[in-house]
């Protein structure tokens, strides 16, 4: 299971040092949380601060666009470093058009769905698809309780996606943590993005990410 950290859930007074914790606890990816108060009721950052991090760190960037209006944007996410941008199919309007254009700007194309979307709305776009996101909680807060019909879905999603015989990431996000992040990956999920559950008063970065990938190699197939 690759785990992506959030870092819209770090301390946004120590950026570097909070990338440079998680880089050092060998995640695969950034996740990069964009939300514009308009898509979803939160508001967080755009393309200055994930340049920022893009060339803070060798990992590779994915931004997720919780934004009204992605295609006026994407050559600004690029120009940003992000190597993959995933958008959402509730905020695209002609997706075919949106995923061709991220594709044409070389970055891996992605979509996010809300939990209660149906998976048919993105039936017809998997073969064009880099990633798949199905979204854990409503999107636009860190810090919210897993909903637990998620692994029915995220398994549903994995047939989908076997039969066409895509290799697509399967991602997952939202309330991800220690205790539910096993029954995902047995689901299907190859992809967790992980906010609270790393970035946390609690514990350490290195410490949420042991103790998650432990977790997850521990589990009863
Ligand atoms: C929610 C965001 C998530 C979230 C992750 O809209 O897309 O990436 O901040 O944080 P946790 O893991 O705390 O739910
Ligand atoms: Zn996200």
């Amino acid at each position: 299971m690759k785990l992506a950290p959030s870092i819209y859930t770090a301390d946004f007074l120590d950026l570097g040092e909070q990338v440079r914790a998680v880089e050092a606890a060998g995640v695969d990816w950034m996740h990069l949380d964009v939300m514009d108060g308009v898509f979803v009721p939160n508001l967080t950052f755009g393309p200055a601060i994930c340049k920022a991090i893009a060339s803070a760190t060798p990992l590779p960037c994915e931004a997720h666009l919780m934004i009204a209006d992605a295609d006026r944007y994407l050559t600004v996410y690029q120009a940003a470093g992000m190597k993959r941008l995933i958008v959402h199919a509730e905020a695209c309007t002609h997706l075919y058009r949106t995923l061709a254009q991220i594709k044409e700007l070389d970055m891996q194309a992605g979509v996010a769905l809300n939990p209660l979307t149906p998976l048919g709305a993105l039936e017809d776009a998997l073969p064009l698809l880099d990633l798949v996101l199905l979204m854990t909680v409503e999107p636009g807060f860190g810090g919210q309780t897993f909903i637990p019909e998620s692994p029915t879905r995220i398994q549903r999603m994995r047939r989908l996606l076997d039969a066409i015989g895509s290799t697509a990431e399967l991602e997952i996000d939202g309330g991800v943590n220690t205790q539910n992040i096993a029954a995902c990956a047995t689901a299907g999920a190859s992809m967790a993005v992980v906010g609270s559950s790393v970035y946390s008063s609690r514990f350490s970065v290195a410490e949420g990410v042991r103790a998650l990938r432990q977790a997850v190699s521990t589990r009863k197939l």
